[in-house]
């Protein structure tokens, strides 16, 4: 195989900003939540690398778990979401921080917050690496953005396409040959 990085157009965000930032993200979180503990749940499999990362930043005591939701093919959103792994822990009476690599759309967030509430946590906040508002389409809220990206398909540090580049350290664009190449955009 080539190496990724032949496959690489553009680094939009490098390595050491975003571990800079996710330092920063998380002291802010340890501040807010001194004195209660955290369920972090964070959705596979974009969000794997950030809630790694974010979460030995969090020194208040945390609890891990994971979730599994996918609605992409290639680049586009289907609009559906399946639960591919649900939660090991009830989430009644506890304060809960949903970690996600990107808010795209926002279809999917507000899918999880429908998902969720019912199960009544005392709080429910959510923590997203990458926020790219000109895509949305519901409104849903983000407590902690690590940061706002324009109108490119974006990949590595979790992120991928076609399942590709989530190995890359820093946030990528790729080269429209290899979006061509897949038959997208
Ligand atoms: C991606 C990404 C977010 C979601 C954001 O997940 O990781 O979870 O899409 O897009 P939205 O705001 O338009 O809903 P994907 O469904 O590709 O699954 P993955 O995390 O396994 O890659
Ligand atoms: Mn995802
Ligand atoms: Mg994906």
């Amino acid at each position: 195989g080539h190496d990724l990085w032949e496959d690489i157009a553009e680094v939009l965000i490098p390595e050491d900003q975003l571990q800079k930032r996710i330092q920063e993200l998380g002291e802010t979180i340890t501040e807010d939540y001194r004195g209660r503990d955290l369920v972090v749940v964070g959705i596979l499999k974009g969000a794997a690398l950030f809630t790694a990362d974010l979460f030995r930043w969090i020194r208040v005591p945390a609890s891990l778990d994971f979730m599994r939701i996918v609605s992409y093919a290639g680049t586009r959103t289907t609009g559906v979401h399946r639960v591919l792994l649900d939660l090991e822990y009830e989430l009644d009476g506890r304060d809960v921080l949903v970690v996600e690599d990107i808010v795209d759309t926002g279809l999917t967030l507000r899918f999880l917050r429908d998902y969720l509430l019912p199960r009544n946590p005392a709080s429910l906040r959510v923590a997203a690496l990458l926020d790219k508002p000109s895509r949305r389409q519901v409104d849903v809220p983000i407590d902690y953005r690590g940061f706002e990206i324009p109108d490119r398909f974006v990949v590595g540090m979790g992120l991928d396409f076609n399942e590709k580049y989530r190995n890359l350290r820093a946030i990528c664009v790729l080269r429209p040959e290899v979006y061509a190449a897949a038959g997208q955009e």
